[in-house]
């Protein structure tokens, strides 16, 4: 199991293996630039530390990649591309089969270096590794299925044929929230579709990236395959490696998962190449809980859509939008539920709630919350940052909270559960559509005729019904409006990475 706790101050596998401590999974963590095959230090010599926001302590100092340095991780994207192209599709469904079958092997030690950079508890560390690692089972399934089409012309003077063909070397710039899945996500679509890539991982989290490139760099090199087709590049300069790569018309390809104003200016810089794009950006999930629903069964999906990583994901549910008839019952049931949560370091075997990733979370969250009391709403439970080192907010229900709130209206990203009331269906609707959002929504309704009538008419790209989870590796996630373009996971996610070719013959 991985050592995590030390603070090697190097730069690759080598130098950062600490004096006097065994040589443990952790030591051989790479801390470097991937680039063509090689990990290496930035260019300029500089690194950045990444902090264990249970503690804020230093866990190790990282590479710092610079322009020239991401530039040259596109060269090697680029130059790698022709011959991975190439590869047979037996070959890449293997190679991702493997790096899958790696993963899971490798379960506590990926779930050990998530915990510690990212906070939530080992237990959603783990799943996070079977999740993540799922991307790479089915899209190794997937690399043999690349379909075209082929059919005589309607008019009956030519024939058609439809290739898919390599969309070419891709930038994915992944966030610090799921630091393994979200790069999964895009990895193993990109290269089953016989892509290659420059990953900018999250500042905050560039540690997981790091054991998963590695594992894939083995793998390369085991099979006598082109290592420079994964080259990875952490950065505290985030815009100033992303301007120079989608101004170089080597990059074919953006895939981000983020904010929507960093997806607005990536998608701006990313006109001028008419780069193909995929943007998974913010959410402000309603969950609806109608007068019909298993309140029980309401308050446990609740719980799932809410406290995943402290409820620092995109398809948190943000606005408990719950029937007149049924609020109190819901709201004593899930008060009682965040009463129970243990909020502590992700590696104590105790804790359900884990911090939140930096302090100016705990900042944004705590003023939400001054906010929707200001206008009015109760604090049940919670209600307050603790007092101690870390970035930790108590698990927090408020009832009563107006819809102007800005807990309702804002992407709250952190352990708060705001509940407002309806009365119609219809009311309901227009209250979850009223947002420029529309990733996930949640209802529960033991109606068959309302799940179809909400599959119509809520504005999101997925909707989850009598369930607080949506996401699967071999589903379409993503969103519409604000929220994205594009969807990652299931058969659609590797048409985001192929051009369709077709031949008139
Ligand atoms: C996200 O928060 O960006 C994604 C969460 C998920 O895949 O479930």
């Amino acid at each position: 199991m991985i050592g995590i706790a030390t603070r090697p101050s190097g730069r690759d596998t080598e130098a950062c293996r600490p004096h006097g401590s065994p040589p443990t999974v952790a030591a051989h963590l790479p801390t470097g630039l991937l680039i063509d095959g090689q990990w290496r230090p930035a260019s300029s010599g500089a690194t950045f530390p990444v902090q264990d926001p249970a503690t804020e302590e230093t866990l190790f100092d990282v590479a710092d990649a610079t322009s020239d340095d991401a530039l040259a991780a596109l060269t090697s994207a680029h130059d790698s591309w022709p011959a991975w192209r190439e590869v047979a599709p037996r070959q890449r469904a293997d190679l991702l089969r493997a790096v899958f079958d790696e993963m899971i092997a490798r379960t506590d030690d990926l779930a050990a270096v998530i915990t510690a950079e990212g906070g939530k508890p080992l237990a959603e560390s783990r799943a996070e590794v079977i999740y993540g690692a799922e991307y790479l089972r089915w899209y190794s399934e997937q690399a043999v299925r690349i379909d075209g089409l082929a059919r005589r012309a309607p008019s009956g003077a030519n024939h058609q044929v439809v290739l898919n063909r390599p969309v070419g070397p891709a930038l994915l710039i992944t966030p610090w929230n799921f630091p393994l899945a979200m790069i999964t996500r895009k990895v193993a679509p990109a290269l089953a579709a016989g892509c290659t890539a420059v990953v900018k991982p999250a500042a905050l989290t560039p540690l997981t990236t790091a054991l998963f490139a590695e594992i894939v760099r083995e793998q390369l090199e085991s099979r006598g395959l082109p290592t420079g087709i994964l080259n990875v590049v952490p950065t505290t300069h985030a815009s100033g490696i992303s301007g120079p790569l989608l101004a170089d018309r080597r990059l074919r390809k953006l895939s981000f998962t983020g904010s929507t104003e960093v997806g607005q200016h990536l998608l701006r810089a990313a006109a001028d190449g008419v780069l193909r794009t995929s943007m998974e950006l913010g959410g402000n999930a309603p969950f609806l809980v109608f007068e019909d629903a298993d309140i029980p069964a309401a308050v446990q999906g609740a719980l799932a859509a809410k406290m995943r990583n402290a409820g620092q994901t995109c398809v948190a549910a943000n606005r408990f939008l719950v029937h007149e008839s049924v609020a109190d019952e819901f709201a004593a049931g899930l008060t009682a539920a965040f009463d129970a949560l243990v909020v502590g370091h992700g590696s104590d075997p105790g804790t359900t709630v884990g911090p939140l990733i930096e302090a100016k979370a705990v900042a944004k969250v705590s003023e939400l919350v001054a906010d929707a009391v200001d206008g009015g709403a109760r604090v049940t439970t919670g209600g307050d940052a603790l007092d101690h080192a870390g970035f930790f907010y108590a698990p927090t229900v408020l009832t009563g909270v107006s819809p102007d709130s800005r807990a309702v209206r804002e992407e709250i990203f952190g352990p708060v559960a705001p509940i407002v009331t309806f009365g119609t269906e219809a009311e309901a609707v227009t209250m979850a559509n009223s947002t420029d959002f529309g990733l996930v929504a949640y209802a529960y309704t033991r109606d068959v005729g309302r799940t179809f009538r909400l599959a119509e008419s809520i504005e999101a790209g997925m909707l989850g019904v009598n369930r607080g989870m949506v996401s699967d590796a071999t589903a379409p996630f993503g969103g519409v409006k604000s929220s994205g373009l594009g969807r990652e996971g299931g058969e659609a996610g590797i048409a985001e990475y192929l051009d369709s070719i077709y031949v008139a013959i």
